[in-house]
């Protein structure tokens, strides 16, 4: 049956990028199928959310409240810390021995978080596909929205898929799972450079929207972005080679629910700056109300933990069939 799995690591507070790729469309996803959402705390520990205790606690806390205040829905959705349920680390060593070094090897992700010292990673840092896999498998999930960085995750996901299916003569145990990665907003850049993604770990802040900024900070950001000295072009094909222009008005579509050609066609040859001043009204009007939602939900972090207790409990009803099953088929029945 059809279903969603998605979910977002608690390391610094979520931005737009993370909005428009995923976020935005987990909310609507809601009305089409059932969905699960995970705080991924077992992913943040790979890297920089490592020896943070407290921090990492806050951090689950704040994703959860980001989720619900850009509109999932707990009383609808499951939602909860994949740390609570026992059936990912499971199942992602099981992965760990299904999947082939060469396969790790190839995901830039690992290349790009490493950097230039490897062996100085941490080897949960490169075993992290294989546990987004079971994150994704343990529920049998079809479907997963996401923004476009993390597409070769999910080629691994199916090739995990497969090969376990394969290896195991178990044809159909785990989906193949499709990548939802939709609108205009699947990869946002930064606002201070157009060839860098938007990212939580840019030491400018001022390159990304963060789900917390106020009307005034949002607004801010979007006037002092950069741009070219040029007008908007005229049509879609004036926007090559022009990064910058090109991040801000996918950002426009996005954020507005159209397309494009849309925007284009409604700004072509404007200056930018009166481009900017509308951009700037529809982010403050789109995002000011989560980072307002937000607050308001993190004053209450009783319920919030109550509300992942509850997803937790579920998620692990939902998971423990499939795990019971791939341990069986694994050979562990003792
Ligand atoms: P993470 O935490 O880096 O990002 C969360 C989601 O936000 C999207 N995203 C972006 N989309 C557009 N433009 C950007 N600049 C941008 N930056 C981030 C990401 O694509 C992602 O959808 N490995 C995942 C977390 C994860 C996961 C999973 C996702 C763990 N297990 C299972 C799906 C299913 C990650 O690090 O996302």
């Amino acid at each position: 049956q059809p279903l969603v799995f998605s979910g977002m690591q608690p390391t610094n507070t979520l931005h737009l990028g993370n909005y428009l790729g995923a976020l935005k469309n987990w909310v609507k996803l809601q009305d089409k199928m059932p969905c699960i959402y995970c705080v991924v705390d077992m992913h943040a520990i790979t890297a920089v959310g490592y020896g943070k205790p407290e921090e990492l606690r806050t951090a689950v806390r704040e994703v959860a409240a980001a989720y619900i205040a850009a509109g999932v829905d707990p009383s609808r959705s499951v939602l909860f810390a994949q740390s609570a349920v026992p059936a990912h680390a499971e199942l992602a060593w099981i992965f760990n021995c299904v999947a082939r070094l060469g396969w790790a090897d190839r995901m830039t992700q690992f290349k790009e978080k490493a950097g230039k010292h490897k062996e100085r990673a941490s080897v949960g840092l490169y075993t992290y596909p294989m546990l987004m896999a079971a994150d994704i498998l343990v529920y049998k999930a079809t479907h997963v929205p996401v923004g476009e960085d993390q597409k070769q995750h999910l080629e691994l996901t199916r090739d995990v898929a497969q090969k376990f299916n394969n290896d195991f003569n178990v044809p159909d145990f785990f989906p193949l799972t499709e990548p939802v990665i939709m609108g205009a907003g699947t990869r946002v850049m930064s606002l201070r450079d157009g060839s860098k993604k938007m990212s939580k770990s840019d030491d400018s802040d001022m390159s990304r929207i963060n789900l917390t900024d106020d009307a005034d900070a949002v607004a801010q950001k979007i006037r002092k972005a950069r741009t070219d000295p040029n007008p908007l072009p005229e049509d879609e094909k004036g926007l090559e080679g022009r990064p910058e222009a090109d991040n801000l008005i996918n950002i426009f579509a996005a954020l507005s629910d159209t397309s494009k050609a849309e925007v284009v066609a409604r700004f072509a040859g404007q200056q930018f700056s009166g481009f900017k001043n509308e951009l700037a009204d529809l982010a403050v009007a789109k995002i000011a109300p989560i980072a307002t939602r937000m607050r308001e939900l993190l004053t209450d972090p009783v319920e919030l933990d109550r509300i992942l207790k509850d997803g937790a409990e579920k998620a692990a009803a939902i998971a423990a069939p499939v795990i019971a099953e791939a341990k069986k088929i694994v050979g562990f029945s003792h």
